[in-house]
């Protein structure tokens, strides 16, 4: 049992998305009440397949951004996952306020819903994008971040900064987690989706945006997960924040060969150059993971077995492809 969750019930944002629908499972798993909530903008009905089947599961099919209906549903719980988001970095460009209202907003609403319902625990997913383009590697958690470089990352600083100013004010308690990209079953955003995608729909090319040299670090989901149960269990702070991620990292070179070997693909890569793929895009995201380690933590998975299990997943899902652009 995790000694900071009691047997209220915990709220999930974002529940049918790629990481949270893994929470609600793993939450269910050791036997807590969760109501998911989820406007199914980016998640799926089938993620929360294995929950709709435990009456432990609540759904609430709601906007966050509808502050009225958020107060009602988070009566009577006594934690919050925050795990909704935009979570779409490289479109920020595209449309500002998208990241404003659904990443910082939204995280503002959240945080006036416990506040009328007295609960004051709340885990959010922030980003290893909050570092921006950092000179020091792996960068740790006290690192400074003058310069953010995408609204993703301002719209989730911009997040931790509310709830930490929340603590302070209301007495709330939060953990922090900064991850690095997430891999594994139900993945559907990211680089491996796009190649995936593409080569199913042209085996023989594949293009490639920035120079191919972009270095990040992965993580499974699974292991996230864990990372994120075990640091709640573990840290007591008023605000404890930790980086979630692997001791390596690999380059969008390496990662498209690990891609083409498993489907047996020679395509010709077509990079569009450049040290970034999109504005805003970190040439390089190596996070130190040293404090959530020193609970007693380690990835199970290697950057390689993920992008595998990955590529597996998606093969096995092509459903997948017609619900996310
Ligand atoms: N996937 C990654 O690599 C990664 C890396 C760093 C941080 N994160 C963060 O982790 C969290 C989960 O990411 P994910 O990859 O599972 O993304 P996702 O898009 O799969 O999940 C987000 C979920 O939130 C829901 N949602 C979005 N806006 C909503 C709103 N206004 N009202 C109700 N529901 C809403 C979506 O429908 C979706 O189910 C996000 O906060 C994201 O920023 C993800």
């Amino acid at each position: 049992m995790i000694s900071n969750i009691n047997k209220k019930k915990i709220i999930v944002t974002g529940c049918a998305g790629f990481i949270g629908s893994h929470l609600v499972d793993k939450l269910l798993a050791i036997n807590l009440h969760v109501i998911g909530i989820d406007n199914y903008s980016t998640g799926n009905k089938k993620f929360l397949n294995k929950a709709f089947k435990n009456n432990k599961f609540k759904f609430f099919k709601s906007d966050l951004k509808n502050l009225v209906k958020l107060k009602k549903i988070f009566k009577g719980s006594s934690m919050v996952f925050h795990f909704s988001a935009n979570a779409d970095v490289r479109f920020g460009i595209k449309h500002p306020r998208k990241d404003l209202e659904e990443n910082t907003i939204v995280t503002y609403n959240v945080l006036e819903a416990m506040r009328k319902n007295r609960i004051s625990k709340i885990v959010f997913c922030s980003t290893g994008s909050v570092y921006g383009e950092p000179n020091k590697f792996p960068t740790p958690e006290n690192y400074s971040f003058p310069i953010q470089t995408s609204f993703y990352a301002a719209s989730k600083l911009a997040g931790e900064s509310l709830i930490q100013a929340y603590c302070e004010a209301y007495g709330f308690k939060t953990w922090i987690f900064r991850f690095v990209s997430i891999l594994g079953n139900r993945y559907s955003h990211g680089h491996v989706y796009d190649f995936y995608k593409q080569l199913m729909k042209h085996p023989n090319y594949l293009n490639c945006l920035g120079d191919g040299n972009q270095r990040k670090s992965y993580l499974n989901v699974n292991d996230c997960i864990n990372a994120i149960i075990l640091a709640i269990k573990r840290s007591k702070k008023k605000v404890n924040i930790f980086n979630i991620g692997t001791n390596e990292y690999v380059n969008v070179k390496q990662s498209i060969n690990v891609i083409c070997k498993y489907l047996k693909l020679k395509p010709k890569i077509i990079f569009t150059g450049g040290k970034r793929g999109w504005v805003g895009d970190s040439p390089f995201i190596f996070l130190s993971t040293k404090k959530i380690r020193l609970l007693g933590w380690k990835p199970k998975f290697t950057i390689k077995e993920s992008i595998i299990q990955t590529i597996i997943y998606l093969k096995n899902n092509k459903w997948i492809f017609k619900k996310r652009k």
